[in-house]
């Protein structure tokens, strides 16, 4: 569809039109089949309206020496030519000649370089933050910051294409029987960048399959770990599955009171009606904290109040706490 579009609009002079079929024939493309002359012929039809993208593309072909004998002389004019419009790629790769040296002078020119990656960076140009980056980092043309060069990373880190590869792990678990190892390990891979949705992902499928991919005790202590990590992240249902975990002794040891300190988190920070619910029982038995029935009741009218679902046994619970608070009374009458 791209291809029948652009090919109307070319028809009608658009310039653009004719720099992205120049892009397709030059290999950005499936749909048509490569080659250097129609790729070439676009290109120079588009910069002869003067297209950025089209110059770009043109420095590219003479760069590579694709269609035409290669020559740094015209691609360094024609990327100074896209880059003066204000085009990001051109900029780009005019910085990259600088950088590399390959330049009709045939010298590093850091400065330039320093100058023309800024540009392409301040227009969102990942690739240009990844050289910036560099250059803080070695100290090259500028100087050396290891903490610039950090937040620069971080910049290309955060632009990553993580996205589609969390789809994909979605894709596999959902839809392929007997992938969930496979969307297993994507997630794991994401988990380890700190994606918190990765790290959720893959301790749901090591929680709800102890035993399929490693002995229980190592699932479960690598699910507590990735739970840990989306709690630290302020995820609701995290912390409330990590306070399972130091509840029940899943995957290390038991441990009440960090487990009532997280439903706390959950309930307090996120009104979350089943870490509510799960607090207000720890007060009505004690466990991990003082008994307190006061406590347990008001924790148990919260989370009726969070949620409906919770309407059922949270009056059933509260049936059991009248009880109780008759039964103390009556305790506390006899002693
Ligand atoms: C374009 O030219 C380059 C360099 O000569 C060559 O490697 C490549 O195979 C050519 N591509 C096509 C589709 O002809
Ligand atoms: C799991 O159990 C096995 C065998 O009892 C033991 O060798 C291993 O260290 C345990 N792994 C963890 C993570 O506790």
């Amino acid at each position: 569809l791209a291809l029948n579009y652009f090919k109307l609009a070319a028809q009608s002079g658009n310039a653009n039109a004719m720099a992205y079929l120049g892009k397709m024939y030059a290999g950005d493309s499936s749909a048509v089949t490569p080659s250097n002359k129609t790729a070439l012929q676009y290109f120079t039809s588009a910069a002869q309206s003067g297209n950025a993208i089209g110059y770009a593309g043109l420095g590219l072909m003479h760069l590579q020496g694709r269609g035409v004998p290669a020559s740094p002389q015209k691609a360094e004019e024609f990327f100074g030519r896209s880059a003066e419009l204000g085009y990001a790629e051109g900029q780009l790769q005019l910085g990259l000649m600088h950088y590399t040296g390959i330049t009709q002078a045939g010298i590093r020119d850091l400065k330039k370089a320093l100058k023309y990656f800024t540009l392409a960076s301040q227009q969102g140009n990942t690739l240009a933050f990844f050289y910036l980056a560099q250059m803080h980092a070695a100290g090259s043309g500028v100087l050396r910051s290891c903490q610039t060069a950090a937040e620069l990373y971080k910049n290309v880190a955060e632009r990553g294409r993580w996205s589609d590869q969390l789809m994909e792990a979605h894709r596999l678990y959902k839809e392929e029987s007997g992938s969930a190892y496979a969307a297993l390990l994507r997630y794991l891979f994401l988990a380890d960048s700190g994606y918190e949705v990765a790290q959720s992902n893959a301790a749901y499928i090591l929680d709800q399959n102890p035993e399929a991919f490693f002995p229980a005790n190592e699932s479960y202590s690598r699910a507590r770990q990735l739970w840990s990590r989306a709690a630290g992240q302020s995820y609701a249902q995290a912390r409330l599955k990590l306070a399972d975990y130091h509840y029940y002794g899943l995957g290390g040891p038991a441990n009440l009171e960090q487990a009532a300190s997280l439903y706390r988190a959950a309930s307090e920070q996120q009104s979350n009606a089943q870490a509510m619910f799960n607090l207000a029982y720890m007060y009505e038995r004690g466990l991990g904290l003082e008994r307190d029935l006061h406590l347990a009741k008001r924790y148990y009218d919260q989370a009726a109040e969070a949620s409906a679902d919770a309407y059922m046994p949270v009056m059933l619970a509260l049936c059991r706490l009248a009880v109780e608070f008759v039964m103390d009374y009556l305790r506390a009458a006899t002693t």
